[in-house]
């Protein structure tokens, strides 16, 4: 009798332990609502005075009134607020991506194969400039992944402008499309500078850059590129891979669940 008396106690501590438990779930989850929330109000609400630093410096840059060492400074002030409306634009993809029910997400039939045909022809410019290949590689037929196509090609040109971004000039991005069983999987590889093993697991956070010799400077890098995939693919359903070597290169690739 003793000791069911001391289970029930047990028991009953283990319940009420339960309960606080489940009540510091709710609230933290409430807290991170909010958060996002406010991030994303915040963001939303840089933007208009963005807008007309931009117009305004982008009309002075041009006006041959002003004095040429002037207009080098206005120059800098409209280089800098459009990256800082680029820097917005992504965090806001995100966290709207963040907040967005599984449900948001408009699934039609889609190739990928043709996504990255189209990406290809998007990025070639980029390339071009750095005198990098893109090699194109489809295996077989591919079968289509139900996805909202604009959200997916924006995911792939972020891993294309990183294979490009982070590797040295000639060398070659092979993307291939390929049928895994259940999955179809699209993966980008490039001959780059590879990140570090200490990196690895830390790369698909947002604002996480990786601190490279003469690279910490970046002016285009927000740390946001990777965090975007990663959400749009886990939002379809799918997941990321990374394998990287330094001094070698990297292989990015996501998978959808096929049609
Ligand atoms: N293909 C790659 N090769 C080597 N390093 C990479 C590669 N892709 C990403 N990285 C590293 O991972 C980090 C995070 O990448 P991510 O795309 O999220 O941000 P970013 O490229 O720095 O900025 P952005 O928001 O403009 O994409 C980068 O800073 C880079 O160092
Ligand atoms: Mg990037």
């Amino acid at each position: 009798a003793e000791q069911n008396v001391e289970v029930e106690r047990k028991n009953q501590e283990i319940e009420q332990a339960r309960g606080a438990l489940e009540e510091k779930a709710k609230e933290l989850a409430l807290t991170s609502k909010y958060k996002s929330e406010f991030l994303a109000n915040m963001s939303h609400e840089l933007r208009t005075p963005l807008t007309s630093i931009n117009g305004f410096s982008e009309l002075l840059a041009i006006d041959d009134k002003i004095p040429e060492e002037a207009r080098e400074f206005v120059q800098i002030i409209s280089n800098e607020s459009q990256r800082m409306s680029r820097m917005i634009d992504t965090f806001l993809s995100v966290t709207q991506l963040e907040r967005s029910d599984k449900k948001d997400v408009v699934h039609i039939a889609l190739r990928l194969d043709e996504v990255v045909r189209d990406a290809i022809v998007t990025m070639q410019a980029i390339a071009k400039k750095k005198r990098i290949r893109l090699v194109e590689q489809a295996n077989g037929t591919i079968p289509p992944v139900a996805a909202d196509k604009s959200l997916i090609t924006q995911a792939l040109m972020k891993l294309l402008d990183n294979a490009i971004r982070y590797s040295p000039e000639r060398t070659t991005v092979t993307i291939s499309t390929v049928l895994e069983a259940e999955v179809v999987r699209v993966i980008v590889e490039d001959r780059g500078y590879g990140v570090p093993a200490e990196s690895i697991d830390r790369i698909w956070e947002k604002f996480y850059r990786v601190a490279r010799d003469g690279q910490e400077k970046d002016e285009e890098s927000t740390g946001l590129g990777l965090a975007f995939v990663k959400e749009v693919i886990e939002q379809h359903g799918g997941s990321v891979n990374v394998e990287s070597e330094v001094g070698r290169g990297s292989k990015f690739s996501f998978a959808l669940p096929r049609l």
